[in-house]
Protein backbone atom coordinates (compact mmCIF):
# COMPACT_ATOMS: atom_id res chain seq x y z
CA UNK A 1 0.00 0.00 0.00
CA UNK A 2 1.44 3.61 -0.93
CA UNK A 3 1.46 5.61 1.90
CA UNK A 4 2.05 9.22 1.99
CA UNK A 5 3.41 11.09 5.57
CA UNK A 6 2.05 14.48 5.89
CA UNK A 7 5.15 16.07 8.34
CA UNK A 8 3.58 18.40 10.94
CA UNK A 9 5.18 21.69 11.64
CA UNK A 10 2.41 23.09 13.43
CA UNK A 11 0.23 24.10 10.44
CA UNK A 12 -3.53 24.73 10.83
CA UNK A 13 -4.60 22.27 8.06
CA UNK A 14 -2.98 19.47 8.39
CA UNK A 15 -5.63 17.45 8.65
CA UNK A 16 -6.81 18.58 5.36
CA UNK A 17 -4.24 18.41 3.43
CA UNK A 18 -4.40 14.16 5.47
CA UNK A 19 -8.00 13.82 3.98
CA UNK A 20 -7.19 15.55 0.42
CA UNK A 21 -4.68 12.79 -0.18
CA UNK A 22 -7.34 10.30 1.30
CA UNK A 23 -9.62 11.47 -0.93
CA UNK A 24 -7.42 11.17 -3.80
CA UNK A 25 -7.58 7.40 -2.44
CA UNK A 26 -3.44 7.38 -1.56
CA UNK A 27 -3.12 6.56 2.25
CA UNK A 28 -1.83 9.77 4.42
CA UNK A 29 -1.16 9.81 7.94
CA UNK A 30 0.62 13.12 10.19
CA UNK A 31 3.29 12.81 12.75
CA UNK A 32 4.83 15.68 14.29
CA UNK A 33 8.34 16.74 13.23
CA UNK A 34 9.40 15.83 16.36
CA UNK A 35 8.56 12.22 16.08
CA UNK A 36 10.70 10.92 12.99
CA UNK A 37 13.69 10.40 12.19
CA UNK A 38 15.60 10.07 8.55
CA UNK A 39 16.58 6.09 9.25
CA UNK A 40 13.01 5.67 10.39
CA UNK A 41 11.38 7.15 7.54
CA UNK A 42 13.17 5.16 4.87
CA UNK A 43 12.46 2.01 6.97
CA UNK A 44 8.81 2.87 6.79
CA UNK A 45 8.84 2.83 3.28
CA UNK A 46 6.99 6.46 2.17
CA UNK A 47 6.22 7.29 -1.21
CA UNK A 48 6.04 10.76 -0.47
CA UNK A 49 6.25 13.51 2.52
CA UNK A 50 4.23 16.74 2.66
CA UNK A 51 6.10 18.87 4.66
CA UNK A 52 2.97 20.96 6.30
CA UNK A 53 2.38 24.99 6.92
CA UNK A 54 3.10 26.44 10.31
CA UNK A 55 2.92 30.29 11.90
CA UNK A 56 6.65 30.08 12.48
CA UNK A 57 9.60 32.01 10.24
CA UNK A 58 11.92 29.08 9.99
CA UNK A 59 15.67 31.07 10.52
CA UNK A 60 13.77 32.03 14.26
CA UNK A 61 16.20 30.04 16.76
CA UNK A 62 12.86 27.77 18.16
CA UNK A 63 12.02 27.09 14.93
CA UNK A 64 10.52 23.53 14.32
CA UNK A 65 12.50 21.79 11.72
CA UNK A 66 13.98 18.54 11.00
CA UNK A 67 16.83 16.24 9.96
CA UNK A 68 18.54 17.81 6.41
CA UNK A 69 19.25 14.43 5.64
CA UNK A 70 15.53 13.69 5.04
CA UNK A 71 16.19 15.52 1.93
CA UNK A 72 18.51 13.14 0.60
CA UNK A 73 16.15 9.78 0.91
CA UNK A 74 15.10 10.07 -2.59
CA UNK A 75 11.75 10.16 -1.10
CA UNK A 76 10.07 13.03 -2.86
CA UNK A 77 8.83 15.98 -1.06
CA UNK A 78 6.08 18.63 -1.58
CA UNK A 79 6.78 21.62 1.30
CA UNK A 80 3.66 24.02 1.63
CA UNK A 81 4.15 27.50 3.25
CA UNK A 82 6.09 26.45 5.80
CA UNK A 83 7.21 23.59 4.55
CA UNK A 84 8.11 25.50 1.48
CA UNK A 85 10.32 27.59 2.97
CA UNK A 86 12.10 25.01 5.26
CA UNK A 87 12.64 22.83 2.24
CA UNK A 88 14.35 25.95 0.76
CA UNK A 89 16.37 26.92 3.79
CA UNK A 90 17.41 23.44 4.53
CA UNK A 91 19.16 22.87 1.19
CA UNK A 92 20.83 26.26 1.69
CA UNK A 93 18.33 29.02 0.22
CA UNK A 94 17.14 31.85 1.96
CA UNK A 95 14.29 33.09 3.36
CA UNK A 96 13.17 36.25 4.55
CA UNK A 97 10.05 38.51 5.29
CA UNK A 98 9.02 39.75 2.06
CA UNK A 99 9.77 43.52 1.54
CA UNK A 100 5.90 44.15 0.21
CA UNK A 101 4.40 42.94 3.77
CA UNK A 102 2.06 39.54 3.49
CA UNK A 103 0.15 38.55 0.58
CA UNK A 104 -2.65 37.31 2.06
CA UNK A 105 -6.02 35.65 0.08
CA UNK A 106 -7.02 34.51 -2.84
CA UNK A 107 -4.41 35.56 -5.67
CA UNK A 108 -3.37 35.17 -8.84
CA UNK A 109 -0.46 32.49 -10.00
CA UNK A 110 1.19 31.97 -12.84
CA UNK A 111 2.59 28.71 -13.84
CA UNK A 112 5.18 27.93 -15.97
CA UNK A 113 4.43 24.10 -17.40
CA UNK A 114 6.08 22.38 -14.76
CA UNK A 115 4.39 18.61 -14.23
CA UNK A 116 3.24 19.48 -10.57
CA UNK A 117 1.27 21.91 -12.54
CA UNK A 118 -0.12 19.49 -14.93
CA UNK A 119 -3.52 19.96 -16.78
CA UNK A 120 -3.62 23.07 -14.15
CA UNK A 121 -3.90 26.76 -16.54
CA UNK A 122 -0.95 28.79 -16.85
CA UNK A 123 -3.07 31.24 -14.88
CA UNK A 124 -5.36 30.22 -12.09
CA UNK A 125 -5.73 31.02 -8.35
CA UNK A 126 -4.60 30.18 -4.98
CA UNK A 127 -4.79 30.85 -1.31
CA UNK A 128 -1.83 32.78 0.01
CA UNK A 129 -1.23 33.37 3.71
CA UNK A 130 2.62 34.19 4.58
CA UNK A 131 4.58 37.10 5.06
CA UNK A 132 8.44 35.63 4.98
CA UNK A 133 9.36 34.09 1.62
CA UNK A 134 11.92 32.36 -0.76
CA UNK A 135 14.27 34.87 -1.61
CA UNK A 136 17.27 33.08 -2.80
CA UNK A 137 17.00 29.32 -4.15
CA UNK A 138 19.29 26.53 -3.63
CA UNK A 139 21.74 25.03 -6.13
CA UNK A 140 19.07 22.73 -8.37
CA UNK A 141 16.22 24.26 -7.20
CA UNK A 142 14.51 26.20 -10.11
CA UNK A 143 11.25 28.57 -9.69
CA UNK A 144 7.93 26.99 -11.38
CA UNK A 145 5.25 29.89 -10.52
CA UNK A 146 4.97 33.36 -9.37
CA UNK A 147 2.78 35.57 -8.21
CA UNK A 148 2.73 39.54 -8.87
CA UNK A 149 3.88 40.05 -5.32
CA UNK A 150 6.24 36.27 -4.84
CA UNK A 151 8.90 35.99 -7.17
CA UNK A 152 8.83 32.13 -6.05
CA UNK A 153 5.34 31.01 -5.30
CA UNK A 154 6.59 27.34 -6.46
CA UNK A 155 10.10 25.88 -6.79
CA UNK A 156 11.38 22.26 -8.00
CA UNK A 157 14.31 20.44 -7.86
CA UNK A 158 13.53 17.27 -10.77
CA UNK A 159 16.81 15.87 -9.29
CA UNK A 160 16.19 15.30 -5.69
CA UNK A 161 12.22 15.61 -6.11
CA UNK A 162 12.46 18.01 -4.02
CA UNK A 163 9.14 20.32 -4.63
CA UNK A 164 7.99 23.34 -2.54
CA UNK A 165 4.51 26.11 -2.65
CA UNK A 166 4.05 28.96 -1.26
CA UNK A 167 0.40 28.36 -1.32
CA UNK A 168 -2.25 26.35 0.25
CA UNK A 169 -3.31 23.97 -2.26
CA UNK A 170 -5.34 21.92 0.50
CA UNK A 171 -7.61 24.96 0.92
CA UNK A 172 -11.04 25.24 -1.27
CA UNK A 173 -9.98 28.61 -2.43
CA UNK A 174 -7.00 27.05 -4.67
CA UNK A 175 -9.01 26.41 -7.71
CA UNK A 176 -6.95 24.06 -8.47
CA UNK A 177 -5.54 22.54 -5.19
CA UNK A 178 -6.44 19.15 -5.63
CA UNK A 179 -5.25 18.55 -8.85
CA UNK A 180 -1.75 19.90 -7.36
CA UNK A 181 -1.95 17.50 -4.75
CA UNK A 182 -2.66 14.53 -7.16
CA UNK A 183 0.36 15.41 -9.71
CA UNK A 184 2.80 15.36 -6.63
CA UNK A 185 1.23 12.13 -5.33
CA UNK A 186 0.78 10.55 -9.22
CA UNK A 187 3.08 12.29 -11.44
CA UNK A 188 5.93 12.76 -9.17
CA UNK A 189 5.43 9.86 -6.06
CA UNK A 190 4.11 7.13 -8.86
CA UNK A 191 1.45 6.17 -6.18
CA UNK A 192 -1.73 3.87 -7.81
CA UNK A 193 -4.81 5.31 -6.18
CA UNK A 194 -6.15 2.10 -5.13
CA UNK A 195 -6.14 3.00 -1.47
CA UNK A 196 -10.03 2.54 -0.21
CA UNK A 197 -11.80 3.94 3.31
CA UNK A 198 -13.51 0.69 3.86
CA UNK A 199 -9.67 -0.98 4.18
CA UNK A 200 -9.81 1.29 7.27
CA UNK A 201 -12.32 0.38 9.08
CA UNK A 202 -11.36 -3.71 8.56
CA UNK A 203 -7.82 -2.79 9.32
CA UNK A 204 -9.14 -1.27 12.86
CA UNK A 205 -11.34 -3.93 13.47
CA UNK A 206 -8.84 -6.93 12.82
CA UNK A 207 -6.05 -4.37 15.02
CA UNK A 208 -8.31 -3.59 17.77
CA UNK A 209 -9.54 -7.52 18.29
CA UNK A 210 -6.00 -8.26 18.45
CA UNK A 211 -4.92 -5.95 20.91
CA UNK A 212 -7.80 -6.23 23.23
CA UNK A 213 -8.21 -10.20 23.56
CA UNK A 214 -9.93 -10.83 26.50
CA UNK A 215 -9.84 -6.88 27.55
CA UNK A 216 -12.96 -5.46 28.92
CA UNK A 217 -13.32 -1.98 27.82
CA UNK A 218 -15.44 1.54 28.30
CA UNK A 219 -15.72 4.12 25.97
CA UNK A 220 -17.83 7.42 26.30
CA UNK A 221 -20.64 7.44 24.07
CA UNK A 222 -21.85 10.86 22.97
CA UNK A 223 -23.51 9.70 19.76
CA UNK A 224 -21.61 11.98 17.73
CA UNK A 225 -20.28 10.21 14.45
CA UNK A 226 -16.95 10.34 16.01
CA UNK A 227 -17.59 7.42 19.50
CA UNK A 228 -20.62 6.11 17.35
CA UNK A 229 -18.02 4.61 14.70
CA UNK A 230 -15.83 4.25 17.37
CA UNK A 231 -18.37 1.85 19.31
CA UNK A 232 -19.69 0.14 15.90
CA UNK A 233 -16.11 -1.06 14.91
CA UNK A 234 -15.36 -1.79 19.06
CA UNK A 235 -18.24 -4.41 18.87
CA UNK A 236 -17.16 -5.84 15.98
CA UNK A 237 -14.04 -6.49 17.88
CA UNK A 238 -14.67 -7.35 20.64
CA UNK A 239 -18.76 -8.04 21.55
CA UNK A 240 -20.36 -7.65 24.93
CA UNK A 241 -16.70 -7.07 26.77
CA UNK A 242 -17.25 -3.31 25.55
CA UNK A 243 -19.64 -0.81 27.71
CA UNK A 244 -20.39 2.45 26.88
CA UNK A 245 -21.36 5.48 29.53
CA UNK A 246 -23.56 8.13 27.43
CA UNK A 247 -24.05 10.99 29.79
CA UNK A 248 -26.86 13.11 29.64
CA UNK A 249 -25.91 16.70 30.53
CA UNK A 250 -28.93 18.63 29.86
CA UNK A 251 -27.85 20.18 26.63
CA UNK A 252 -28.41 17.93 24.28
CA UNK A 253 -30.77 18.49 21.11
CA UNK A 254 -34.46 17.65 21.13
CA UNK A 255 -34.80 13.79 21.17
CA UNK A 256 -31.00 13.51 21.16
CA UNK A 257 -30.84 11.23 24.12
CA UNK A 258 -33.36 9.02 23.12
CA UNK A 259 -32.12 8.62 19.56
CA UNK A 260 -28.92 7.60 20.98
CA UNK A 261 -30.23 4.75 23.31
CA UNK A 262 -32.53 3.19 20.68
CA UNK A 263 -29.98 2.93 18.49
CA UNK A 264 -27.01 1.82 20.30
CA UNK A 265 -28.71 -0.37 22.67
CA UNK A 266 -32.22 -0.99 21.10
CA UNK A 267 -30.60 -1.64 17.15
CA UNK A 268 -26.89 -2.99 18.25
CA UNK A 269 -27.75 -4.38 21.62
CA UNK A 270 -24.68 -2.33 23.09
CA UNK A 271 -24.46 -2.83 26.84
CA UNK A 272 -25.11 1.28 26.99
CA UNK A 273 -25.49 2.59 30.40
CA UNK A 274 -27.23 6.04 30.47
CA UNK A 275 -26.27 8.73 33.14
CA UNK A 276 -29.05 11.42 33.64
CA UNK A 277 -26.74 13.94 34.60
CA UNK A 278 -28.98 17.28 33.77
CA UNK A 279 -28.94 18.42 37.40
CA UNK A 280 -25.25 18.61 38.29
CA UNK A 281 -24.47 20.78 35.60
CA UNK A 282 -26.77 23.01 35.91
CA UNK A 283 -26.23 23.53 39.42
CA UNK A 284 -22.46 24.08 38.21
CA UNK A 285 -23.12 26.34 35.32
CA UNK A 286 -25.55 28.88 38.07
CA UNK A 287 -24.01 32.46 37.64
CA UNK A 288 -21.52 31.30 35.01
CA UNK A 289 -21.46 34.35 32.03
CA UNK A 290 -18.06 33.85 30.36
CA UNK A 291 -18.00 31.00 27.04
CA UNK A 292 -14.38 29.98 28.12
CA UNK A 293 -15.50 29.08 31.87
CA UNK A 294 -18.40 27.24 30.70
CA UNK A 295 -16.91 24.94 28.33
CA UNK A 296 -14.34 24.06 31.10
CA UNK A 297 -16.97 23.59 33.29
CA UNK A 298 -18.74 21.30 31.64
CA UNK A 299 -15.62 19.18 30.60
CA UNK A 300 -15.01 19.04 34.10
CA UNK A 301 -18.12 17.63 35.44
CA UNK A 302 -17.90 15.32 32.17
CA UNK A 303 -15.20 13.56 33.33
CA UNK A 304 -16.38 13.49 37.09
CA UNK A 305 -19.00 12.27 36.23
CA UNK A 306 -17.48 9.62 33.68
CA UNK A 307 -15.11 8.37 36.39
CA UNK A 308 -17.94 7.96 38.89
CA UNK A 309 -19.59 5.63 36.58
CA UNK A 310 -16.18 4.02 35.92
CA UNK A 311 -15.95 3.06 39.11
CA UNK A 312 -19.25 1.08 39.93
CA UNK A 313 -18.06 -1.43 36.45
CA UNK A 314 -15.35 -3.35 38.42
CA UNK A 315 -12.67 -4.62 35.89
CA UNK A 316 -12.26 -2.04 32.84
CA UNK A 317 -8.93 -2.81 31.29
CA UNK A 318 -9.23 -0.06 28.51
CA UNK A 319 -10.54 3.45 27.84
CA UNK A 320 -11.63 3.79 24.31
CA UNK A 321 -12.20 7.28 22.58
CA UNK A 322 -13.59 8.45 19.53
CA UNK A 323 -12.19 11.60 19.26
CA UNK A 324 -12.34 14.44 16.46
CA UNK A 325 -10.59 13.41 13.57
CA UNK A 326 -11.75 15.74 11.21
CA UNK A 327 -10.50 13.81 7.96
CA UNK A 328 -11.45 10.74 8.70
CA UNK A 329 -15.45 10.97 9.81
CA UNK A 330 -16.45 14.59 10.22
CA UNK A 331 -19.28 15.51 7.78
CA UNK A 332 -18.50 17.59 5.22
CA UNK A 333 -19.64 17.23 1.80
CA UNK A 334 -16.33 16.32 0.20
CA UNK A 335 -16.37 13.40 2.69
CA UNK A 336 -19.38 11.98 1.51
CA UNK A 337 -17.81 8.86 -0.02
CA UNK A 338 -16.15 8.39 3.57
CA UNK A 339 -18.83 8.73 4.89
CA UNK A 340 -20.91 6.04 3.40
CA UNK A 341 -18.42 3.75 3.73
CA UNK A 342 -18.55 3.94 7.34
CA UNK A 343 -22.15 3.65 7.40
CA UNK A 344 -21.88 0.84 5.08
CA UNK A 345 -18.78 -1.16 6.96
CA UNK A 346 -20.94 -0.53 10.62
CA UNK A 347 -24.63 -0.52 9.31
CA UNK A 348 -25.20 3.14 11.41
CA UNK A 349 -28.37 4.63 10.41
CA UNK A 350 -28.05 8.40 8.73
CA UNK A 351 -29.96 9.69 11.90
CA UNK A 352 -26.46 9.27 13.05
CA UNK A 353 -23.68 9.22 10.93
CA UNK A 354 -25.45 12.35 8.96
CA UNK A 355 -25.70 13.97 12.09
CA UNK A 356 -24.13 18.02 11.92
CA UNK A 357 -21.16 18.58 14.20
CA UNK A 358 -22.40 19.46 17.60
CA UNK A 359 -19.79 20.95 19.78
CA UNK A 360 -18.90 18.64 22.89
CA UNK A 361 -20.09 21.39 25.76
CA UNK A 362 -23.85 21.16 23.38
CA UNK A 363 -26.15 23.83 23.64
CA UNK A 364 -23.89 24.91 26.83
CA UNK A 365 -22.40 27.74 24.10
CA UNK A 366 -25.24 28.42 22.04
CA UNK A 367 -27.01 30.21 24.99
CA UNK A 368 -25.74 33.45 25.32
CA UNK A 369 -25.04 34.25 29.15
CA UNK A 370 -25.98 32.08 31.69
CA UNK A 371 -27.38 28.45 31.26
CA UNK A 372 -30.04 27.18 33.25
CA UNK A 373 -32.29 24.35 32.78
CA UNK A 374 -35.35 26.67 31.56
CA UNK A 375 -33.37 28.60 28.69
CA UNK A 376 -31.84 25.03 27.81
CA UNK A 377 -35.49 23.71 27.18
CA UNK A 378 -36.32 27.29 24.99
CA UNK A 379 -33.73 26.65 23.04
CA UNK A 380 -34.39 23.02 22.31
CA UNK A 381 -37.57 23.38 21.18
CA UNK A 382 -36.76 26.78 18.81
CA UNK A 383 -33.90 24.90 17.35
CA UNK A 384 -35.77 21.99 16.88
CA UNK A 385 -38.24 23.81 14.83
CA UNK A 386 -35.41 25.63 12.57
CA UNK A 387 -34.06 22.18 11.54
CA UNK A 388 -37.64 20.50 11.18
CA UNK A 389 -38.72 23.57 8.80
CA UNK A 390 -34.66 23.25 6.89
CA UNK A 391 -35.18 19.64 6.78
CA UNK A 392 -37.80 20.00 4.54
CA UNK A 393 -36.07 21.94 1.91
CA UNK A 394 -34.55 20.29 -1.11
CA UNK A 395 -30.87 18.20 -0.12
CA UNK A 396 -29.15 20.58 -2.90
CA UNK A 397 -30.73 24.24 -1.14
CA UNK A 398 -29.98 22.33 2.69
CA UNK A 399 -26.95 24.29 4.13
CA UNK A 400 -24.26 22.38 6.11
CA UNK A 401 -24.53 23.08 9.80
CA UNK A 402 -28.31 25.01 10.74
CA UNK A 403 -29.00 25.41 14.13
CA UNK A 404 -30.97 28.45 16.72
CA UNK A 405 -28.93 29.84 19.55
CA UNK A 406 -30.32 32.16 22.43
CA UNK A 407 -28.80 35.24 22.90
CA UNK A 408 -28.97 37.33 25.88
CA UNK A 409 -31.05 39.85 24.66
CA UNK A 410 -34.23 40.66 25.33
CA UNK A 411 -36.98 42.80 23.11
CA UNK A 412 -40.41 43.99 23.43
CA UNK A 413 -43.09 42.28 21.62
CA UNK A 414 -47.11 42.62 21.17
CA UNK A 415 -49.01 39.39 21.47
CA UNK A 416 -52.64 39.66 21.05
CA UNK A 417 -53.22 42.99 23.08
CA UNK A 418 -50.65 43.00 25.30
CA UNK A 419 -46.55 43.99 25.06
CA UNK A 420 -44.24 41.39 25.83
CA UNK A 421 -40.68 40.99 26.66
CA UNK A 422 -38.91 37.99 25.54
CA UNK A 423 -36.01 36.61 24.42
CA UNK A 424 -34.08 36.85 20.58
CA UNK A 425 -33.24 33.18 19.26
CA UNK A 426 -30.41 34.25 16.47
CA UNK A 427 -30.73 30.94 13.42
CA UNK A 428 -27.56 29.95 11.87
CA UNK A 429 -26.93 28.33 8.94
CA UNK A 430 -23.89 27.97 6.91
CA UNK A 431 -22.21 26.15 4.11
CA UNK A 432 -18.61 24.81 3.84
CA UNK A 433 -16.68 22.08 2.75
CA UNK A 434 -14.26 21.81 6.01
CA UNK A 435 -15.64 24.15 8.71
CA UNK A 436 -12.90 26.11 8.57
CA UNK A 437 -13.74 28.83 6.23
CA UNK A 438 -17.56 28.91 6.34
CA UNK A 439 -20.32 31.49 4.06
CA UNK A 440 -24.02 32.46 5.21
CA UNK A 441 -26.23 30.08 3.59
CA UNK A 442 -28.64 32.17 1.24
CA UNK A 443 -31.72 30.62 2.80
CA UNK A 444 -35.17 31.02 0.77
CA UNK A 445 -37.21 33.56 2.64
CA UNK A 446 -39.55 31.29 2.97
CA UNK A 447 -37.79 29.07 5.30
CA UNK A 448 -36.78 31.60 7.32
CA UNK A 449 -40.49 33.08 7.71
CA UNK A 450 -41.63 29.37 8.84
CA UNK A 451 -39.01 29.17 10.95
CA UNK A 452 -39.96 32.43 12.64
CA UNK A 453 -43.28 32.37 12.93
CA UNK A 454 -43.29 28.99 14.33
CA UNK A 455 -40.95 29.66 16.64
CA UNK A 456 -42.47 32.51 18.44
CA UNK A 457 -46.13 31.26 18.34
CA UNK A 458 -44.62 27.60 19.26
CA UNK A 459 -41.70 28.53 22.45
CA UNK A 460 -42.90 30.41 25.16
CA UNK A 461 -40.90 33.39 26.33
CA UNK A 462 -39.49 34.23 22.69
CA UNK A 463 -40.57 36.82 21.25
CA UNK A 464 -37.84 37.86 18.69
CA UNK A 465 -36.01 36.01 16.02
CA UNK A 466 -33.06 36.97 13.76
CA UNK A 467 -30.93 35.19 11.27
CA UNK A 468 -27.26 35.61 11.26
CA UNK A 469 -25.37 36.61 7.97
CA UNK A 470 -21.55 36.55 9.08
CA UNK A 471 -19.56 34.10 7.40
CA UNK A 472 -16.37 32.85 8.66
CA UNK A 473 -14.23 34.53 8.89
CA UNK A 474 -14.02 36.68 10.53
CA UNK A 475 -17.06 35.40 12.62
CA UNK A 476 -16.78 31.62 14.25
CA UNK A 477 -19.62 28.76 13.09
CA UNK A 478 -20.66 28.79 16.51
CA UNK A 479 -21.57 31.46 18.83
CA UNK A 480 -19.06 31.06 21.84
P1 LIG B 1 -16.26 27.32 15.00
O1 LIG B 1 -17.25 27.87 15.95
O2 LIG B 1 -14.88 27.18 15.58
O3 LIG B 1 -16.75 25.84 14.70
O4 LIG B 1 -16.24 28.02 13.67
C1 LIG B 1 -16.29 25.02 13.68
C2 LIG B 1 -17.01 23.69 13.79
O5 LIG B 1 -16.63 23.00 14.98
C3 LIG B 1 -17.78 22.74 15.79
N1 LIG B 1 -17.38 22.97 17.20
C4 LIG B 1 -17.08 22.00 18.07
N2 LIG B 1 -17.08 20.66 17.94
N3 LIG B 1 -16.39 20.45 20.21
C5 LIG B 1 -16.73 19.88 19.01
O6 LIG B 1 -16.74 18.66 18.91
C6 LIG B 1 -16.37 21.79 20.42
O7 LIG B 1 -16.08 22.25 21.50
C7 LIG B 1 -16.74 22.60 19.29
N4 LIG B 1 -16.82 23.93 19.10
C8 LIG B 1 -17.21 24.14 17.81
C9 LIG B 1 -18.84 23.73 15.33
O8 LIG B 1 -20.15 23.27 15.61
C10 LIG B 1 -18.53 23.84 13.86
O9 LIG B 1 -19.09 22.80 13.13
Amino acid sequence: MDKILVLDFGGQYDQLIARRIRAAHVYAEIKSYQAVSPAELRAAGYRGIVFTGGPHSVYAPEAPTCDAAILALGIPILGICYGHQLLAFLAGGKVAPSERGSEYGKTAVRADGHALFAEIPAESVCWMSHRDEVQALPAGFSVIARTEQCACAAFADDARKLYGVQFHPEVTHTEYGDRLLQNFLFRICGCAGDWRMADVAAAAVARCREALAGKRVLLALSGGVDSAVCTVLLQKAIGDRLTCVFVDHGLLRKGEGDLVERTFRGQFGIHLIRVNAQERFFAQLAGVTAPEQKRRIIGAEFIRVFEEEAKQLGRIDALAQGTIYPDVVESGKGDAAVIKSHHNVGGLPDAIVRRQPFPGPGLGVRIIGEVTAEKAAQLREADAIFREELDRLDPAQRPDQYFAVLTDTRSVGVMGDARTYGRTVALRAVTTDDFMTASWTRLPYEALERASSRITNEVPGVSRVVYDITSKPPATVEWE
